[in-house]
């Protein structure tokens, strides 16, 4: 799917998509580098969007690992389906429906965008679902939602990637 069919799904549903446009490389790298990919058995996406981090988290896990992506938007979930790769499992529903242990999570979900109550639900599921040891990776254009995920998280690193429309902060994140 195209950037432009992203752009426009932006703007029927901007608070849902959160971004106009999909991520770039320099952010895809950033969100995945800090997960060690050997040891990772099952790893959850949140709001895979066009797939970008999809492909970027299938090219690094391992032969056997197993990618849950859960994407609420039926139009960018139907697309995913287009990524041939046994490993990924697309759900069309919130990422507060994760139901599965993960031994990490990769967030682009728009936080500042969706309802507190969303966020709220998706993050403390979140950190009943990592297992010990695990790291939940998020960005966001803000530091506006800092403090919400430090509710629920042990923020280790901050990191700011410029090579991004727009600019983005990565967050890594541990269990408290
Ligand atoms: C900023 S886009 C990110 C897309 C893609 N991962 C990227 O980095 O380009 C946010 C995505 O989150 C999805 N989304 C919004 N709320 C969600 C929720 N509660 N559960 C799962 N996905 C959600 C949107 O439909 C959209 O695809």
């Amino acid at each position: 799917m195209s950037a432009w069919r992203f752009f426009l799904r932006f703007i029927e549903k901007p608070s849902s998509v959160g971004a106009v446009k999909p991520s770039s490389r320099a952010l895809v790298r950033a969100m995945l580098a800090p997960i060690d990919w050997s040891r990772v058995g099952v790893v959850a996406e949140f709001g895979p969007g066009t797939g970008v981090m999809t492909r970027g988290i299938l090219k690094r896990m391992a032969p056997q690992a197993r990618l849950v992506a859960y994407e609420v938007d039926p139009l960018f979930a139907r697309k995913l389906l287009n990524i041939a790769d046994q490993r990924l499992h697309v759900r069309n529903v919130g990422a507060q429906q994760l139901d599965v242990g993960v031994d990490a999570i990769i967030s682009s979900l728009p936080l500042n965008a969706l309802p507190a109550s969303v966020s709220h639900a998706v993050l403390s599921n979140a950190a009943k679902r990592l297992k010990p040891g695990g790291l939940f990776v998020q960005f966001q254009y803000t530091t506006m939602q800092e403090r919400l995920l430090k509710r629920y998280f042990a923020v280790e690193k901050r990191r700011f990637v410029l090579w991004n429309l727009p600019p983005a902060f990565v967050y890594v994140c541990r269990k408290n």
